[in-house]
């Protein structure tokens, strides 16, 4: 990785943002955070090891959220809080704006090697959850067609298998946090580790709908309080 570039490339970001023309800033954005699509992909579309996260189109504020996590320490990741880690709110959310309003095609999902009857585990935790475990189905927060909802809630779809594995084990063992109450780190600490394997496989496995954009408003209250979205309206 060429440090001098992403510096450099941050500093025009940070520049950018305080000029006056909106026009030109969205023309060369792109252009300026190149630095993180070497990692991220073209266009942030996800690299192909399963590792580097898609960030193209997930929601504005829960691509901030992301940014300030690493940031402040709530994820561990040493490349990222050094890019980050100088960054007011203002530039992280300038950064978090231009990559959620990437409209870009997803690639098919791959096929799941596992048993069908782990797969049916999966499917039923992702869109009806298990009362006996205290799980919620995950499109209760995520959304009915699990594409995510505005403004802070990310979609589950469209992501490797490794990469949720991965997210879900990270909270389970507190080297991933969000904003306090962390709903999340409930919710993977109450899948033991065949479901986690179960629902990771189901949702990778499912194709992304052509207008895979994230709901406006969540399909019903969301059943545990999550500190990284806003209240709903009372
Ligand atoms: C050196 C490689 C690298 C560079 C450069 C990099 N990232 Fe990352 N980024 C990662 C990795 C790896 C993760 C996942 C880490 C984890 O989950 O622990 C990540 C995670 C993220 C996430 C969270 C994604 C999600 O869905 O939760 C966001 C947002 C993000 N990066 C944005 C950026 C932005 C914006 C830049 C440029 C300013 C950037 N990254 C530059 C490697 C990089
Ligand atoms: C009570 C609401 C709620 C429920 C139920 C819920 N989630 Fe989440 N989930 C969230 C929120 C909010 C975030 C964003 C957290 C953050 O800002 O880091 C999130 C983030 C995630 C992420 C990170 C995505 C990424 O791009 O890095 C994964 C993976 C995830 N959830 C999986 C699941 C699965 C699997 C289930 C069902 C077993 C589930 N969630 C159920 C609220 C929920």
């Amino acid at each position: 990785m060429n440090r001098i570039l992403l510096v450099a490339a941050l500093a025009a970001f940070g520049m950018g943002s305080a000029c006056a023309a909106p026009a030109r800033i969205e023309d060369t954005a792109a252009a300026r955070l190149a630095a993180c699509t070497t990692c991220h992909g073209r266009e942030g579309r996800a690299a192909a090891d399963g590792w580097h996260p898609r960030i193209a189109g997930k929601p504005a504020g829960y691509l901030l959220n992301q940014l300030r996590n690493f940031r402040d320490g709530r994820r561990h990741y040493g490349p990222m809080a050094g890019l980050v880690g100088l960054l007011p709110d203002a530039t992280l959310a300038d950064i978090a704006r231009h990559f959620a309003a990437l409209d870009l095609p997803h690639p098919p999902p791959v096929a799941a090697n596992e048993a069908p009857a782990v797969l049916a585990r999966g499917r039923q935790l992702a869109l009806q959850g298990d009362a006996a475990k205290g799980l919620p189905a995950c499109a209760a927060c995520h959304g009915l067609a699990l594409t995510g909802v505005q403004p802070a809630t990310p979609g589950l779809l469209g992501l490797p298998r490794d990469y949720l594995t991965g997210q879900l084990g990270a909270w389970v063992h507190g080297q991933r946090r969000a904003q306090a109450p962390d709903c999340m780190a409930d919710i993977a600490r109450r899948l033991d580790g065949a479901d986690l394997v179960a629902v990771s496989a189901w949702l990778a496995a499912q194709p992304v709908p052509a207008a895979a954009h994230a709901a406006e408003a969540a399909p019903q209250p969301p059943p545990l309080r999550c500190g990284s979205v806003p209240e709903p309206a009372r």
